[in-house]
C-alpha cells in the first residue's frame, strides 16, 4: 500500500539565543474543534459555517477527504470555511484510499465516521500515521458489528460499511478522545444506547457539538451516554484558539515574559488545561480573564516570567495535558529541584515516542534526565547548551525546542520541522513576533 509523500526532511529551524518575550499575541485555531466541525457539518443536514478554522496540514486533509466523500465545502477565506451537509445518509464512497497525512484525530474519528456507511473504504497516512496503532479504535467498531481491518494494527485500516451497526457499551482501557469519538460517531449510525466509560477525562469536544448540532447526549459519572440513529442539524462554529498551540507561548513567557505575554482567546476547556494546573503547581504567575464563549470556554491569558520549581506530576492530570508534555518538559527543564513524570506511556504513540525523543533533544543541551518505561525525571538546569536537535518529524517536538532557545547559552538547530504546519502553519511568525530569533 502506497504512503502519502513523506514531508521534506530538510527543513529546518536556527534559534540564536534569546532572554526576553513579550506582546500579544493571537495564536490560531483549535485542532480538535476544527476535525469536528469539519466532520459533523458533513454529516449534519443544512449548513454549518466554521469561523476561527485552523487551516493546517491535518484539518486540511480531513477537508478533502470529506470533499472526496461528497460534501461541498467553500472557503471564503483560509479561517472561514462554509459545509453543506449532507444529512447521515448523503456521503459517497470513492475507490481510491482517502489519505490523512500526519493526522492520528482524522484517522480515527473517521473509522468511527465510516464505519456504518454503506461503502467501503480505506484510510492511509504519512510515514508516521502508518506506524500508529488504530486497533484501539478497530475493535470497539468491530464490537458494534463494524467490518474493519487493519495491517498488524496499523494503517492501512480497510473499512467495509456493509453491515449494521448496533450500540455498545464499552470501557476505554485508555483515556482517549479519538477512540471515544469514533465509538459516539459509529453510534449515529447505530441501533440502541450507547455508554462509553472513561479511565479518566479526555477532551470532550465531540459531546459539546454534538450537543450544539441537536443531538441528546449525557453523562452519567464517567460514562457518555448516546442514543444511536440521531439527526445532527448544522449551525455556526466559532473555532478558539487552540489551547496546544498556546502552550508554547505560556511556557515561553514563564521562562522570559518579564513584561507580561498575552494570548487572546485561547480556549479553555477544562478537558484541555492541565498545563495550566501544572505550571501554576510550579509557582507560574499566569492570569486567566475568562470571556464570553459558544460551545467552548474561552478567555486571554496573560502569562510572566515567574520562578519555576520542579513538582511530582499527578497521574490524573496526565490525559488533561496529554499534547502539552513535550512543551511542559522544557518548563521542568527551567525550574529549579527535580520534576518527575509517571503515567504517560501514550506519549510513546504520538506523532513520534515523545519522551524518547524529547530525552533525545535534553541530552544534546546538557540537561539531567531519566527516561522512564511511562514517562521522564527531569533535574531542573536553568539554562543549558545549544546543539543540533532531531524533531523526528513531530511538530510539538520541533516547537518545543525552539522555545527552549530561550534559556539556551548558544544556538540550537531543529532537524525536520516541516510538520510544523500540520498543526500551527504561523509558528514561525508568531514566534518572532513573541522576540524569538529564529531562521527558518
Ligand atoms: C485528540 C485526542 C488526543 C490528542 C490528539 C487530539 C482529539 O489523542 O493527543 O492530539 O482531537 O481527539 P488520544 O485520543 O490518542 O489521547
Amino acid at each position: 500500500m502506497k504512503m502519502s509523500t513523506p514531508q521534506s526532511v530538510q527543513k529546518r529551524y536556527l534559534l540564536e539565543p534569546r532572554r526576553k518575550v513579550s506582546g500579544a499575541l493571537t495564536i490560531p485555531g483549535d485542532k480538535s474543534v476544527s476535525h469536528r466541525a469539519l466532520m459533523f457539518g458533513g454529516i449534519a443536514d443544512g449548513v454549518t459555517e466554521i469561523t476561527g478554522f485552523l487551516d493546517s496540514e491535518d484539518c486540511l486533509a480531513t477537508l478533502k477527504a470529506l470533499q472526496s466523500l461528497g460534501v461541498r465545502i467553500e472557503r471564503p477565506s483560509a479561517k472561514h470555511v462554509i459545509v453543506h451537509g449532507v444529512g447521515a445518509n448523503g456521503l459517497r464512497g470513492v475507490d481510491t484510499p482517502l489519505d490523512m497525512g500526519n493526522a492520528g484525530t482524522a484517522m480515527r474519528l473517521s473509522m468511527g465516521l465510516l464505519a456504518g456507511q454503506s461503502f467501503k473504504s480505506t484510510l492511509i497516512g504519512d510515514s508516521s500515521l502508518m506506524r500508529r496503532p488504530m486497533e484501539r479504535a478497530a475493535a470497539p467498531l468491530r464490537l458494534m458489528g463494524a467490518r474493519i481491518q487493519t495491517q498488524d494494527g496499523k494503517p492501512p485500516v480497510q473499512i467495509d460499511g456493509h453491515h449494521p451497526l448496533k450500540a455498545v457499551t464499552y470501557a476505554l482501557p485508555i483515556a482517549s478522545a479519538q477512540v471515544k469519538s469514533a465509538i459516539l460517531l459509529a453510534t449515529l449510525k447505530a441501533d440502541g444506547i450507547t455508554r462509553v466509560t472513561e479511565p479518566a477525562p479526555s477532551r470532550d469536544h465531540t459531546e459539546r457539538m454534538l450537543s450544539a448540532f441537536g443531538v441528546k447526549i449525557s453523562r452519567e459519572g464517567s460514562t457518555v451516554v448516546l442514543e444511536g440513529g440521531q439527526p445532527l442539524t448544522g449551525g455556526p462554529v466559532q473555532v478558539p484558539a487552540d489551547f496546544s498551540s498556546a502552550a508554547f507561548f505560556l511556557v515561553a513567557g514563564c521562562l522570559a515574559a518579564e513584561e507580561g505575554l498575552l494570548l487572546k482567546n485561547v480556549g479553555i476547556n477544562p478537558t484541555r488545561t492541565g498545563l495550566l494546573e501544572l505550571l501554576r503547581m510550579m509557582g507560574a504567575d499566569i492570569r486567566i480573564s475568562e470571556k464570553s464563549g459558544v460551545g467552548e470556554p474561552i478567555a486571554d491569558i496573560e502569562v510572566r516570567a515567574s520562578r519555576l520549581r520542579g513538582i511530582t506530576v499527578p497521574e490524573a492530570l496526565v490525559p488533561l495535558a496529554i499534547d502539552e508534555f513535550p512543551i511542559f518538559f522544557i518548563a521542568a527543564a527551567a525550574a529549579e529541584g527535580e520534576t518527575i513524570v509517571t503515567g504517560a506511556h501514550e506519549l510513546r504513540v504520538k506523532e513520534s515516542d515523545r519522551l524518547a525523543a524529547m530525552a533525545e533533544g535534553l541530552a544534546v543541551l546538557g540537561v539531567e534526565h531519566q527516561l522512564l518505561p511511562d514517562g521522564l525525571s527531569i533535574h531542573g538546569a536553568g539554562e543549558w547548551g545549544g546543539g543540533i536537535i532531531d524533531s523526528h518529524g513531530d511538530h510539538r517536538i520541533a516547537m518545543s525546542f525552539a522555545i527552549a532557545s530561550l534559556r539556551a547559552r548558544t544556538p540550537i538547530e531543529i532537524l525536520d520541522v516541516a510538520n510544523v504546519g500540520t498543526s500551527f502553519p504561523e509558528f514561525v511568525a508568531i514566534a518572532r513576533a513573541a522576540g524569538l530569533q529564529l531562521i527558518d
